[in-house]
């Protein structure tokens, strides 16, 4: 019988195949375990897209939930995982925050809890079920509260629930956000992290953690809202994975499917994939399913990988062209991309020939689809995307003289470059020369 394909390129890592990423685990453990002691710590996760956001933040929640041995933790977490949508306001994340919630402890809670939050009058709606009776319906937040009661109202909710939860064996509550960075344009999001972290340590409620996650513009966005904001995260960068790491990704998937590896096959895979776990889990899907005989060798990885190709066309250069919307948009996309260390903002106005560029740039920053980056990666991987290790600090030294650069540059658009010699004369894109 076919195995079944242990790779997954479409959604984040089920914990259960996590690999790598050490060191941020650590900082997470220690979060949790500060936390379910009675000292909160937050932590912010950022990266660029694909970089394995999503999936350390749902091996936090997984480590949150339960005792785990393999990582030593005794954390029982009640724990939200709420996942932004676009232009969601603060009111709409605390809305979502505490529904996620509610999901995982409905059987916990008490008639007595009810009425409290019936009595709290409340701006944030309770989608609680009381008996067969719904209390509130789920309405949408209202844009007609202003941000400092809803954040009141969060914490009073989080409060309760709280007060409800520590006689039931829970030890913490963890609320994650992801995608943080679709929130509503001018959101006063530092505000809104350190006033809801404050009040709940000042009311003596310390056992609450929020994990938020989303584009590496973040950090600044959140220190540009509330200088000392930033002090309410221990910040997790994620930068491409070593090399190590990602041949952890590929024995770890392996293990027990009976379907091994060859040494010259796995390096190769680890080394097109430039330690990005998305182009990794892509084109080991790709070998995976090329593979016969249970054993992924160097030809599976070439006819694997041609079929990864497409998919990256598609999901990523297709895609960027097809989302930003407008013209100059797109010249701005195409003058950036043959560059492998991007462009100061005068140089792209006269390579693009779009007049005013300047206005442009911030859309295509927050979509993801440019970094501003101080640190270019000049190295070649299979799409050559370049990544900024050090956002923050590129933000601060003079506009002037910032460089954007695409997140993703193909040398020529619509097909990923891969270095002369990558498939040994297979009749493959070669890129440029
Ligand atoms: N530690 C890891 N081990 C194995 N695979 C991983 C790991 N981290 C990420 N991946 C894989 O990489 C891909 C992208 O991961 P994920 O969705 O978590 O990234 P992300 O940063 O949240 O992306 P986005 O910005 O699009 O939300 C997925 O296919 C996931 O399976
Ligand atoms: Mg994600």
């Amino acid at each position: 019988m076919r195995p079944k394909n242990p790779f997954n390129p479409t959604a984040p890592i089920d914990p259960e195949y996590f690999a790598g990423r050490h060191h941020e685990i650590e900082i997470i453990l220690r979060a949790l375990n500060q936390t379910r002691h009675g000292s909160q710590q937050n932590v912010l996760v950022t990266g660029e897209r694909g970089i394995g956001k999503s999936s350390l933040a749902l091996l936090a929640r997984y480590i949150a939930q339960e005792p785990r041995g393999d990582w030593q933790t005794d954390c029982k977490f009640a724990t939200g995982y709420y996942t932004l949508d676009d232009k969601d306001t603060v009111g709409d994340c605390c809305q979502g925050a505490i529904e996620q919630l509610n999901r995982t402890i409905r059987p916990s809670l008490t008639d007595r809890f009810f009425e409290k939050i019936r009595q709290l009058d409340c701006s944030i709606k309770l989608n609680f079920w009381f008996g067969s009776t719904e209390i509130e319906p789920r309405g949408k937040v209202r844009s007609d509260t202003d941000a400092a009661k809803i954040r009141k109202d969060f914490v009073k909710i989080l409060e309760a629930l709280w007060d409800e939860l520590k006689g039931s064996g829970y030890n913490g509550i963890l609320i994650v956000l992801d995608e943080l960075n679709k929130i509503k344009t001018k959101e006063n999001l530092g505000a809104f992290f350190k006033k809801v972290s404050e009040s709940l340590v000042s009311d003596g409620y310390r056992k609450t953690m929020i994990l938020a996650v989303g584009l590496p513009w973040l950090e600044q966005k959140i220190a540009e809202d509330d200088l000392s904001a930033v002090r309410v995260f221990e910040h997790v960068a994620l930068d491409p994975m070593r090399p190590s790491e990602s041949q952890e990704v590929v024995d770890k998937a392996l293990a027990g499917t009976g379907v091994s590896i060859s040494d010259d096959a796995r390096a190769r895979l680890v080394d097109w994939a430039g330690g990005y776990p998305y182009f990794l889990q892509q084109m080991c899907f790709d070998s995976f399913e090329a593979d016969t005989d249970q054993l992924i060798d160097v030809a599976d990885v070439n006819s694997g990988v041609s079929r990864s190709l497409t998919q990256f066309d598609r999901m990523f250069f297709g895609r960027v062209l097809r989302e930003v919307e407008g013209k100059n948009y797109q010249k701005i996309i195409e003058a950036l991309a043959p560059e492998d260390s991007g462009m100061p903002v005068g140089v792209l106005q006269r390579e693009s020939g779009v007049k005013g560029v300047g206005q442009y740039l911030p859309k295509l920053l927050k979509d993801g689809v440019i970094t501003s980056p101080k640190k270019v990666s000049t190295n070649w991987h299979p799409r050559r995307l370049l990544y900024t290790s050090s956002w923050s600090s590129a933000w601060a030294s003079s506009a002037k003289k910032r460089a954007w650069t695409p997140t993703l540059a193909p040398r020529r658009l619509g097909r990923p470059y891969f270095p002369p010699n990558a498939f040994n004369g297979a009749s493959h894109p070669t890129g440029p020369g």
